[in-house]
């Protein structure tokens, strides 16, 4: 099995961008294939912005900044997927689009072992495998966010992965990444989301139904429970859109009402108000 040296990303937003510096800084050639021109200008944007904050910070040294940047590529074309070890998939969180997007790249890469991960966090791994026509070597491999900064990953390999697929990216994530990897089944929510997402949500109806500000229900939980973040707050950071996506595949599959999005949730996506990416969401970002 040859060596994972050559990465693709395909989505450079929030996790994309997070997920091709992690794999930059551990000196792999990595490739960000994004929508458009525009979108991939903002993909290398957002990871220079953060090496130059890494190297500022003394997270990195001036070589490693400088050996990271040399290692990224980014581009508009799947085609250039084709020599690619492994490719991670980190678009919106759609599932027709993710499906053609596995369709489109299984068929693109040119190594039997090359494997295709998902960044998903919710829609099923068994289904992206189906319409790759390699499902072999397809699972889900989900960073969280920043991808840089957090230690987790979640391996979810589904009924088709096979078990050498699973312990190559196990290695992977582990020896090339230095990162720590569970292993969940392949549900809706895999483990992490599963605990959260309800949580979130629930905090979202609490605040429409009148309970309390935002600014106390967070606080709430930050000097409640000393969590890092407040509800609200963490759920403007990882994208309205995205924890409402996650919200309707974790419905869909389990019929939960805890996993309905509330429809606060739906019109603040609706307004494009999705959190901090947008200047809005429960709180304004736009100083
Ligand atoms: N936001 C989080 O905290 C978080 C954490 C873990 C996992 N995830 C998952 O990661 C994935 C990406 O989420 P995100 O937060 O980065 O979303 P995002 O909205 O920040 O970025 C998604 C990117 O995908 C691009 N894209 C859409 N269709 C594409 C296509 N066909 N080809 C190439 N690029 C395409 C978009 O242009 C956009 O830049 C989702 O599956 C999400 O569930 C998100």
């Amino acid at each position: 099995m040859s060596e994972i040296a050559r990465v693709g990303v395909v989505g450079g937003g929030l996790m994309g961008s997070g997920i091709a510096e992690v794999t930059a800084r551990a000196g792999l050639d990595t490739l960000v294939v994004e929508v458009d021109q525009d979108a991939a200008d903002g993909a290398q944007k957002r990871v220079e912005a953060s090496l130059d904050r890494a190297l500022k910070r003394q997270k990195i040294t001036e070589d490693e900044r400088a050996t990271a940047g040399s290692r990224l590529r980014f581009g508009t074309s799947l085609a250039e997927l084709a020599d690619r070890d492994l490719v991670v998939e980190a678009a919106s969180e759609d599932e027709r689009t993710k499906l053609d997007l596995f369709s489109t790249i299984g068929a693109i890469l040119t190594q039997d072992d090359a494997v295709l991960a998902s960044n998903t966090s919710s829609i099923p791994i068994v289904k992206l495998g189906a319409v790759s026509g390699r499902p072999g070597q397809v699972m889900g491999v989900h960073f969280f966010n920043p991808a840089p900064v957090m230690q987790l990953v979640e391996l979810v390999p589904s009924l088709t992965t096979s078990s050498d697929t699973t312990e190559r990216m196990r290695g992977f994530v582990t020896d090339a990444l230095g990162k720590e990897p569970i292993e969940a089944t392949d549900r809706a929510g895999f483990v992490v989301n599963s605990l959260l997402v309800p949580y979130l949500l629930s905090a979202i109806r609490m605040y429409e139904a009148g309970y309390a500000s935002a600014a106390d229900i967070d606080q709430g939980m930050v000097l409640g429970c000393g969590h890092p973040m407040g509800p609200l707050a963490l759920s403007d950071l990882i994208g309205l859109d995205t924890v409402r996506a996650i919200g309707l595949s974790m419905y869909g599959e389990f019929k939960e009402p805890l996993y309905s999005p509330p429809p606060l949730l739906d019109r603040m996506v609706d307004a494009g108000l999705v959190g901090k990416k947008s200047g809005r969401g429960f709180y304004d970002y736009s100083a």
